[in-house]
């Protein structure tokens, strides 16, 4: 008798040690990065769009969450894409600045895949190389607290994110060698 509660005791903490490894949620998106034409001052000027939209389109995650971005380079240059603040913990080449990453090359993809592990609050990605990141190709990136974390606030009536960013209608920003970048030696 004792021997059978033994077993059975034994394959219960076994089943449960399997059992309890759940990873957490996966966010899957898919982002093509072009030109395209905006008016932010009234004057029609070339911008980085993602999926069509200026600013970048919003991440809206929970702490914890796997996030997982297929980033299409459609636009002539290599380009690159940082979240800022997001501390990718034993991830540093998905931090999206030259060193740790190399560029997306015009006309490939690269998948980007971090955990905002444990983070809470508003965060922004942008890209990080030329000028791209005055002419577009940044938005906001959301952590929410998960509900097993209390906070002391009561919850938002609403929420939204706001972007702010220096603009100008003078110099082709867009354009290389207006400051003076020069093509980077990463392979792909
Ligand atoms: C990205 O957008 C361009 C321009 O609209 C389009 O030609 C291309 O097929 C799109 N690529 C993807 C992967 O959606
Ligand atoms: C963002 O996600 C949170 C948590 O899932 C949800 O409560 C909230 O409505 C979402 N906000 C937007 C703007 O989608
Ligand atoms: C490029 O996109 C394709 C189609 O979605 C995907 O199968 C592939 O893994 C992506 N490549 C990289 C390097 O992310």
């Amino acid at each position: 008798m004792a021997g059978v509660m033994f077993m059975v005791l034994l394959c219960f903490s076994a089943g449960a040690m399997l059992g309890v490894r759940g990873e957490d949620p996966y966010l899957f998106f898919t982002w093509n990065v072009t030109y395209g034409t905006r008016s932010p001052l009234g004057v029609p000027q070339q911008v980085i769009l993602i999926n069509d939209q200026f600013p970048g389109p919003n991440i809206n995650s929970t702490s914890n969450n796997n996030i997982v971005i297929n980033v299409f380079n459609n636009i002539d240059e290599p380009f690159l894409l940082t979240w800022s603040g997001v501390q990718q913990r034993k991830n540093s080449w998905q931090d999206g600045v030259l060193g740790t990453n190399c560029p997306i090359l015009p006309g490939t993809n690269f998948t980007y895949h971090f955990q905002v592990k444990d983070q809470i609050g508003s965060y922004f990605y942008y890209p990080t190389t030329g000028m791209h990141r005055a002419v577009g190709g940044f938005g906001g990136l959301r952590i929410n607290s998960r509900l097993l974390i209390p906070v002391p606030y009561a919850d938002p009536e609403d929420d939204y994110t706001v972007v702010l960013n220096d603009w100008h209608t003078k110099s082709p920003h867009c354009s290389p060698e207006a400051i003076g970048w020069r093509p980077l030696s990463c392979k792909a």
